[in-house]
């Protein structure tokens, strides 16, 4: 089975959904682990209760990004994944750590990137008056949130709605979105192209609707 870990830095919402899929064989992976950047997340604390070996790596105990990730990437590496995978991890990577994990660094962002990169996204949204909003599962590259996209999911964005209530949204059909690619990616099915563009074998609709 591919070998999984997860970076967390809240809730781990997206973390737990990918557990719950391995779990329940839906996904024919295994966490191996699950670090945070910061202590007392709710995140760590469930994974722990589901014997997945975690592990903090407070940002603020370094001085810099490099050192913090040269030893994050040190305690990756003890767990010998397949892939990492960033569930609401909210930390910069530099590129050395991406180059590092070429290719197999997934991130689940929250928006149809290319729109909307960055932070604040369902706010974005909002102001700019789009009717649809979603997230993006993409490979990560030294540009933030520009990676080649594997999948995506979409929703509507209605009248009344505020950043909490289509923050909500989205994060119910990434859910469906992120727990799906890992199971496609543990089986060995997802292919980045020399071109940067993704295929996924046996695999035609790869946008998800709520
Ligand atoms: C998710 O909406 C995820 O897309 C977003 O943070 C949330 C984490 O929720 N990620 C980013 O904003 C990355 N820049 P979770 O901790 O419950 O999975």
């Amino acid at each position: 089975r591919a070998r999984f870990v997860i970076l967390v830095s809240g809730q781990g919402s997206n973390m737990q959904a990918i557990v719950q899929a391995c779990q329940s064989g839906r996904c024919s992976a295994e966490v191996v682990a699950v670090l945070a950047s910061r202590a007392q997340t709710g995140g760590i604390t469930w994974a722990a209760t589901q014997d997945i070996p975690t592990e903090i790596v407070p940002h603020t105990d370094f001085a810099t990004r490099e050192a913090f990730d040269e030893v994050l990437a040190q305690k990756i590496d003890t767990y010998a994944p397949d892939y990492v995978l960033l569930a609401g991890f909210m930390r910069v990577l530099t590129p050395a750590f991406v180059a590092r994990y070429a290719g197999r660094l997934i991130n689940i962002h929250p928006s149809l990137l290319p729109a909307f990169p960055g932070l604040h996204t369902h706010a974005q949204a909002l102001a700019k008056g789009v009717q649809t909003h979603g997230c993006t599962v993409h490979f990560v590259t030294p540009v933030l949130d520009h990676g080649p996209i594997i999948a995506q999911g979409v929703v509507p964005v209605l009248a009344r709605d505020t950043p909490e209530s289509l923050a909500a949204r989205v994060l119910a059909v990434e859910h469906q979105v992120y727990p799906t690619v890992a199971s496609w990616l543990a089986e060995g099915r997802v292919h980045l192209c020399a071109d940067q563009r993704v295929e996924v074998d046996g695999v035609e609709n790869r946008l998800f609707t709520s």
